[in-house]
């Protein structure tokens, strides 16, 4: 095999890039753009230090942190945790997940003991895979049955969730999804959970940049006892995860399972790099959010309008940053299934996933509005036929914000 060059990986930083920042149109709901602030903070000093503020005695001596030379990333992370907190009206925050996943599996090893049950949703109706019995349950011994789901309205049925926790009575119940169109009926769960003694958990990972900018729905507000996720789809910051939550001993018991147990350098740079994207969420979040789902339900529009079979128009399409398309009149119209058409758009350069999922959050990011939604559905519709719209998409692609700065 031939040895790999020296410039390799800046090389491929470059042709990254050039085709993925300055010829693609991202049509991705998992991925977004951070702004170059964001980015800078993340190949800060940082991204080379430790810090480790656990309390302990070694060699005799008394240890306030493993680690000199702290000062600074010890403040950055709690200040990060200050504006999530503002940010997402919470009491208590934790950023120290290095990913949607990790915050996932804290809160489970937070909230539950081996041998408990846990209800999620499937991810036959969208849910995230990672409930799914092999997953964590698996490694962490839990017992995972999925939520009663209407596929028809693509969301939990309520009343059916709260009668089964009554009945099964799990330790810990999680809504949220990979697929998520429309907001949840919390009222009746969270009761049926504080009659069982269950803990309510939202895995925000899909919505946590519209509920940060107060769209979508308030989780903490409307009842969960603990709001964790993703901190890079729908929000625009790193890659990486965090939670939040009003209650003193969730917070007690995710704390615990940080450092040794789940977790050991959680990435300062990233830390800064979120405090930064949390505060530009504070100032430009809530008009942030608004366009994500006003440019999604416009899309929807628009590419039905043009005969794509996008799903839920009764509902308006969509309330997140999401849209899905029906994978049985794809295949009718176009003769392909989910994957052979995401690979049919990209060779137009339209990034998408092979799930069925379109998201608007980068676009939102690159300054689309709902006028230029119907070219952007032309073009698209285009690209579905078989036809090469490269140059058309670079072409739209030059027309809008390349940096990802946010006006000030
Ligand atoms: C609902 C949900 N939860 C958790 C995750 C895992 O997040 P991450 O990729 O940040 O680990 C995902 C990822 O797609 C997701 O969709």
């Amino acid at each position: 095999m031939a040895k790999v060059k020296n410039s390799y990986f800046l090389d491929s930083m470059r042709a990254q890039e050039k085709w993925r920042v300055e010829e693609c149109i991202n049509l991705l709901p998992s991925e977004n753009a951070s702004s170059p602030q964001v980015r800078a903070l993340l190949s800060a000093d940082f991204s080379n230090r430790y810090t480790l503020p656990i309390k302990k005695v070694y060699a005799g001596e008394y240890l306030e942190n493993t680690y000199r030379g702290t000062r600074i990333t010890n403040d950055v992370e709690l200040k990060a945790e200050e504006v999530a907190k503002e940010v997402f009206r919470a009491k208590h925050a934790c950023v120290q997940p290095l990913s949607g996943h990790i915050a996932a599996m804290i809160t489970i090893l937070s909230t539950t003991k081996k041998g408990d049950t846990i209800l999620a949703i499937s991810p036959d109706n969208g849910g995230y895979d990672g409930y799914a019995p092999e997953y964590i349950p698996d490694i962490l011994s839990l017992r995972s049955f999925p939520l009663p789901f209407d596929p028809a309205v693509h969301n939990v049925k309520s009343e059916d969730t709260a009668e089964l926790v009554k009945k099964k009575k799990p330790r810990l119940v999680i809504v949220g999804a990979s697929s998520i169109l429309f907001p949840y009926d919390l009222g009746p769960i969270k009761d049926a959970c504080r009659t069982a003694g269950s803990t309510l958990a939202y895995d925000g990972s899909h919505v946590l940049g519209l509920i940060a900018g107060g769209e979508f729905q308030k989780p903490l507000k409307e009842g969960v006892d603990i709001l964790y996720g993703s901190t890079h789809k729908s929000f625009f910051g790193p890659q990486g995860g965090l939670i939040v939550t009003n209650n003193k001993d969730l917070d007690e018991q995710i704390r615990k399972n940080l450092t040794w147990r789940v977790i050991d350098n959680a990435h300062w740079n990233r830390i800064a790099s979120l405090g930064q994207a949390l505060l530009e969420s504070r100032r430009f979040g809530p008009q942030y959010a608004k366009q994500v789902v006003k440019n999604s339900q416009r899309l929807g529009k628009e590419l039905k309008t043009r005969g794509f079979p996008i799903m839920f128009e009764q509902l308006g399409f969509s309330k997140s940053h999401q849209l899905l398309y029906d994978p049985k009149k794809l295949k009718a119209k176009f003769g392909l299934g989910f994957n052979d058409f995401s690979v049919r758009l990209e060779r137009s350069n339209l990034i998408t996933d092979s799930v069925g999922r379109l998201g608007t959050p980068e676009i939102t990011r690159m300054g689309f509005k709902e006028k230029d939604l119907p070219a952007l559905a032309d073009i698209f519709i285009a690209a579905a036929k078989g036809e090469n719209v490269k140059k058309d998409v670079k072409a739209m692609r030059d027309r809008f914000n390349l940096d990802f700065r946010f006006d000030s």
